[in-house]
């Protein structure tokens, strides 16, 4: 989960309108294979949903993110999490295994992530994870920069949504030794119209507006992206595109710092 102090997050809202979030991670505790025994850090636990699915796996876990309310949400699942900036982690080499679902992008200076993913590894540890690819949500990122423009206003991506090559180079960049790396299209049934998702995720952009205007806003954002997103059932699918990845912390020496 999130490092932008413009989105605030609401466990009620997130499990309302985004349980398909960690429902649709299961995938990715897969990839990472974790065995009974092992020190996980879920770095952007949320709401800690995941983070139970590898407790239960007999992982001994550390969820962390920069939202209090969702560590609050975590704790209240039984885990053991702390609020920390995914930007700044500081662990020692602590973790068999770093987890990361939906939560890398945003944060929106990867490299200083994986400086401290790398530093909270053993040697030999892994780094398995998914998040927004490039081309996520294009539809919806389009439509609410149209309105915001068309309202004399522009809003910096508060996402990061790498392409594969750039995330390879980061990765490699940071000394890790990539398994697997994937970008693909995963059209994601909503649970309600896409209101919802603007209102649990779209504050970066929202909050710019004066607050008495961001409910005309989303509606507006509702009936431009009906005609894209919604079927003739009236069911909302939103264009996802995932960046899917394992890499490990290679035990063998390199010369630079
Ligand atoms: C995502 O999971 O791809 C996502 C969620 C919220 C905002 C942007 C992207």
């Amino acid at each position: 989960m999130p490092s932008s102090n413009r989105q605030h997050w609401n466990p009620e809202r997130y499990a309302a309108n985004a349980r398909f979030v960690s429902d649709l991670g299961l995938p990715v505790v897969e990839l990472l294979a974790p065995r009974p025994g092992e020190r996980i850090l879920d770095l952007g636990c949320g709401d800690g949903a995941l983070s139970v699915a590898l407790i239960e796996r007999g992982c001994e876990v550390l969820g962390v993110d920069s939202s209090p309310e969702m560590v609050a949400a975590a704790r209240r699942r039984g885990v053991r999490a702390e609020v920390m900036d995914g930007q700044s982690l500081r662990f020692d080499e602590r973790f068999d295994a770093v987890f990361s679902n939906a939560a890398l992008h945003w944060m929106t200076r990867p490299a200083l992530v994986l400086d401290g993913v790398w530093g909270a590894l053993r040697p030999g540890g892994r780094f398995a994870g998914e998040f927004g690819g490039q081309g996520n949500v294009r539809t919806i990122v389009a439509a609410i920069e149209a309105a915001l423009s068309a309202r004399g206003l522009a809003v910096a991506s508060p996402w990061f949504f790498p392409d594969e090559a750039q995330f390879r180079e980061l990765l490699e960049a940071s000394r890790f030794t990539v398994t697997s790396l994937a970008l693909f299209a995963r059209p994601t049934r909503l649970p309600g119209d896409v209101r919802g998702w603007l209102e649990t995720f779209a504050q970066p952009y929202t909050c710019t507006l004066p607050a008495a205007d961001r409910a005309s806003f989303v509606a507006e954002l509702v009936e431009t992206l009906r005609p894209a997103l919604c079927d003739a059932q009236g069911l909302w699918t939103a264009d996802y595109v995932r960046l899917r990845f394992s890499a490990t912390k290679s035990c063998g020496t390199r010369s630079d710092p």
